[in-house]
């Protein structure tokens, strides 16, 4: 199965595709998390993609496909593909269709987490991830077992550059404008699940799985 995820800033993509990956033995490709080691890393793509991520505008076309259809290349030994953050517009949607079709391949499911723009401030303000491995937390709604501390390795929590309440608004803006076009895009294909983003998370994930047809959840939280 091959999923993609769309969803604003703060709709909670990054907290579902680390739950869906897992639960349905898909592989991740999150294209900020990507971008972020790019620049942690100092190559080439990071230099060249920093200025766009640290004012939160989108990273160029050529720039983040080139990226994506690298990463997708070594997908090899999982059940499929979990696309978090990735296409964030039409154009990126083709390139991704064009390059499922080479593979003889499709996307399966365009999951978009709706939630309202009035709801995403809040999140993202309480928002920490870990240093290690990027696991996501919030301080009111699902906050680590010890203070500051990732549950699953133990690295420190760190709040995001980009999560001022300025950049913020900016890229909720782009979402809104552009980013939302692909809800059509893949409702005309037949593939948009649109899944209330409101909910607690367990309750986002068991409504994308209900929708997705899938059924491990019972069986892995018990
Ligand atoms: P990226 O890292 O993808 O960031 P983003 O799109 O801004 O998305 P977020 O990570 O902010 O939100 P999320 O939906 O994953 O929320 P989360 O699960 O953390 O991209 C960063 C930058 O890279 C972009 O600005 C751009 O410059 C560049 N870029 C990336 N992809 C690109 C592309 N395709 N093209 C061009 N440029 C690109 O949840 C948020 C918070 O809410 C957390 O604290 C979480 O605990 C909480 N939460 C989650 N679910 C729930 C729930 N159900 N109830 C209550 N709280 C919840």
């Amino acid at each position: 199965m091959n999923l993609i995820l769309i969803g604003a800033q703060g709709s909670g993509k990054g907290t579902q595709a680390q739950r869906l990956m897992e639960l349905l033995n898909l592989k991740p490709c999150a294209s900020g998390d990507l971008l972020r080691k790019a620049v942690a890393d100092g190559t080439p793509l990071g230099q060249a993609a920093r200025p766009y991520m640290d004012r939160g505008d989108l990273v160029p076309d050529d720039l983040i496909i080139a990226m994506i259809l690298e990463d997708i290349a070594k997908m090899n030994g999982s059940k499929g593909i979990i696309l978090d953050g990735f296409p964030r517009n039409v154009a990126q949607a083709r390139a991704l269709d064009e390059r499922f079709a080479e593979r003889r391949q499709a996307i399966d499911w365009a999951v978009y987490l709706d939630v309202p723009r009035a709801a995403l401030l809040d999140r993202l303000s309480g928002r920490y991830i870990c240093q290690a491995d990027g696991h996501v937390y919030n301080l009111k709604t699902n906050p680590p077992r010890v203070r500051g501390r990732c549950d699953v390795d133990g690295s420190p929590l760190v709040q995001r550059g980009d999560d001022t309440p300025e950049k913020i608004a900016h890229r909720l803006d782009i979402f809104f404008t552009e980013t939302i076009r692909l809800t059509d895009y893949y409702a005309v294909q037949g593939k948009l699940l649109r899944v209330d983003g409101m909910g607690a998370v367990d309750q986002v994930t068991r409504a994308i799985l209900d929708g997705v047809n899938a059924a491990p959840f019972d069986r892995a939280v018990g």
